[in-house]
């Protein structure tokens, strides 16, 4: 099973927090990921944002910039998604909504998301993960009922994502194989479905505008 770990941060400023505080979340994540996934991070510094936003369907078939289509190849590829976003503001980060609003819902479509979030205060991201659940659905991976929240990030993980060492270490393991547990069931059970039945000749992808999914 293939899992695309996406890192939901651009953020370079410091002080109060170390930068890119999602590295270490990620870092932690992709050492419990390894058993159950072959794991390819995502970093939105590799696909830096352009003076202005073209989305899927304003290109034509074959004019997309390589690195978008290659990164698209490897989303179709994947059985599943790991949603790694800090809380701005109480919603996901720009960073990976921007990043995820080049590629289309079919190229995700039919497999399963896990959302992750964290924060430098006490909450985790658990209001960015409130939103994440409906734009994560509506982009076609639906998420695992499982959440993980990251209250702390910056006092809690090492930079190379190790849990400090006031930490209880067994149980953030724990808490991490919940989701991911859920993560790999339903990126099995939906790989051997697409095997079974082509999802999208039930349901095919819009080509042009949502309005082809409009009620009559
Ligand atoms: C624009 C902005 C908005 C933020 N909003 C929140 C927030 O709503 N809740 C929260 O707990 N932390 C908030 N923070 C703090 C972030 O959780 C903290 O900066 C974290 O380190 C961001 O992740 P990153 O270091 O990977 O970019 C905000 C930070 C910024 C820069």
């Amino acid at each position: 099973m293939k899992a695309l770990l996406f890192l939901g941060s651009r953020r370079a400023s410091t002080p109060p927090q170390p930068k890119r505080l999602g590295e270490r979340v990620c870092a932690f994540l992709g050492t419990h990921l390894a058993s159950r996934f072959e794991t390819t991070l995502v970093d939105p510094l590799d696909y830096p944002p352009t003076e202005v936003f073209k989305p899927a369907f304003a290109y034509a078939d074959g004019s997309k910039p390589e690195h978008l289509a290659a990164l698209q190849r490897q989303i179709v590829e994947a059985d599943a998604y790991v949603m790694v976003s800090p809380e701005y503001n109480h919603s996901m980060s720009p960073a990976l909504s921007d990043l995820l609003n080049h590629f289309p819902s079919s190229a995700f479509a039919f497999k399963p998301s896990l959302i992750v979030t964290y924060s430098g205060g006490q909450w985790g991201g658990t209001r960015a993960a409130v939103g994440m659940r409906a734009y994560l659905s509506e982009l076609g991976c639906l998420p695992v009922s499982a959440m993980l929240h990251f209250p702390h990030a910056d006092k809690a993980f090492e930079a190379d994502g190790t849990p400090a060492a006031d930490q209880d270490s067994a149980r953030w393991a724990k808490y991490a194989s919940r989701g991911i547990e859920q993560l790999r069931w339903w990126a099995e059970a939906a790989a051997q479905q697409r095997r079974a039945a082509d999802p999208f000749g039930a349901s095919p992808p819009f080509r042009r505008t949502p309005a082809e999914r409009d009620a009559p």
